[in-house]
């Protein structure tokens, strides 16, 4: 077990075989959000999530027609974006979409190799290979895009000695509220439209040189009313898992349907951050105000100690703490996990967050799919989209 804990830095990593990586990633560089107001969001991250201050860029360093915050904590970098005039093809994308994941910028030892490896094998191009360079040195970047208008970017900075991308500046700021705990990015998941989710599997495995190692389909992802299907995709090293939902048939609306509605299209679902100490993370982040989906039924709880069965051993939580803050829990051969999703966090019923601790277990939740979508189906039929 200890060996486990000591490896969690990338959460899953390991070779998986029949990955090709001829990219090959090296992590997550950063995600970049397209807001409305990225000075109200960056506040609103900082204070909720306990991110800190790291870099800027805006007219008081030359960039006329754009502005970006950049949060950090610990290995998890957010860039919030929003333009400063009506043409700018940022908005674009904000009016169709509202606030989201724009970029999920991915670490590589060589940029325009990566670029070229995966327009070879059919990307479509976002961002042909860019040097940028200033006193600290040069970065080279290039992007694709994925899903909807999701793009990834290639990021290169072996030769870049700066803060984070020349341009920016170290970001000072007087309010500086405490990290909450939060380490890194787990996995990031995509939803795409009605029977896509095997174009875009088979477009990870083609042109990114990932492997599909876990399947969920309907009949196991399912409530009394809705559906989804899922298939999560993992580049050779472990360190960079996207799962992929698509929308299944049944009797109401599937969230990942009204995701759809209201995103316009395909998109980030969620971010899933880890820590390592989530009774901690979790009371601090609702102490902060950011809102959970409200818990499961005490049925739930009483059922844990028979479905963690051997791993009841190593559980260090207390049940009834894990009641009161809603956490969810699973487990498979390996170990066990805890986990807990935030409501969206903007006003479009689209992108959210989910928290986990690894104790071993390499899944995703499969145990908690129904508690949780009967979670997620309350709060649709608040809306009204169920
Ligand atoms: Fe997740």
């Amino acid at each position: 077990m200890a060996k486990e804990l000591e490896s969690v830095e990338y959460g899953l990593e390991k070779i998986f075989e029949g990955a090709q990586d001829f990219l090959p990633l090296l992590g997550t560089d950063y995600v970049e959000f397209y807001v409305g107001n990225a000075k109200q969001s960056a506040h609103y991250y900082k204070t909720a999530f306990g991110y800190q201050s790291y870099a800027y860029k805006g007219l008081e360093t030359g960039s006329r027609d754009q502005v970006s915050y950049v949060l950090k904590q610990d290995k998890i970098k957010l860039v919030l974006t929003t333009p400063l005039n009506s043409q700018s093809p940022i908005n674009d994308h904000i009016v169709k979409h509202g606030d989201g994941v724009k970029v999920i910028a991915l670490w590589v030892d060589d940029a325009k190799k990566a670029y070229d490896e995966t327009i070879s094998r059919g990307a479509k191009s976002y961002m042909a290979p860019e040097v940028e360079s200033d006193e600290y040195g040069e970065i080279v970047r290039a992007g694709i895009y994925t899903y909807g208008e999701t793009v990834h970017m290639f990021v290169e900075r072996k030769n870049y000695t700066g803060l984070f991308l020349p341009g920016f500046v170290e970001w000072k700021s007087d309010y500086n509220p405490e990290s909450v705990g939060l380490k890194y990015i787990d996995h990031m998941v995509g939803n795409v439209g009605w029977g896509e989710m095997d174009t875009w599997v088979k477009w990870y495995e083609e042109v990114m040189g990932f492997v599909n190692f876990l399947s969920f389909d309907d009949k196991q992802i399912h409530t009394e009313y809705s559906a989804l299907m899922s298939k999560v995709m993992s580049n050779g090293n472990g360190r960079i898992k996207f799962p992929i939902n698509e929308p299944a048939e049944a009797a109401k609306k599937s969230q990942i349907e009204e995701y759809l509605d209201f995103y316009e299209g395909p998109g980030v679902q969620h971010l899933a951050l880890a820590t390592d100490d989530i009774v901690a993370t979790v009371a601090q982040l609702k102490a902060r105000g950011v809102e959970f989906l409200p818990p499961p039924p005490q049925s739930y709880y009483d059922m844990i100690p028979e479905r963690l069965g051997s791993h009841m051993d190593i559980m260090k939580e207390d049940i009834a703490k894990l009641q009161e803050l809603s956490i969810l829990v699973d487990a498979d051969e390996e170990g066990y996990l805890l986990q807990i999703f935030t409501k969206p966090v903007e006003d479009r019923p689209t992108l959210f967050y989910e928290i986990i601790q690894r104790m071993g277990a390499k899944g995703f939740g499969a145990g908690n799919f129904k508690a949780l979508f009967e979670s997620i189906e309350r709060e649709q039929a608040k809306r009204g989209t169920l």
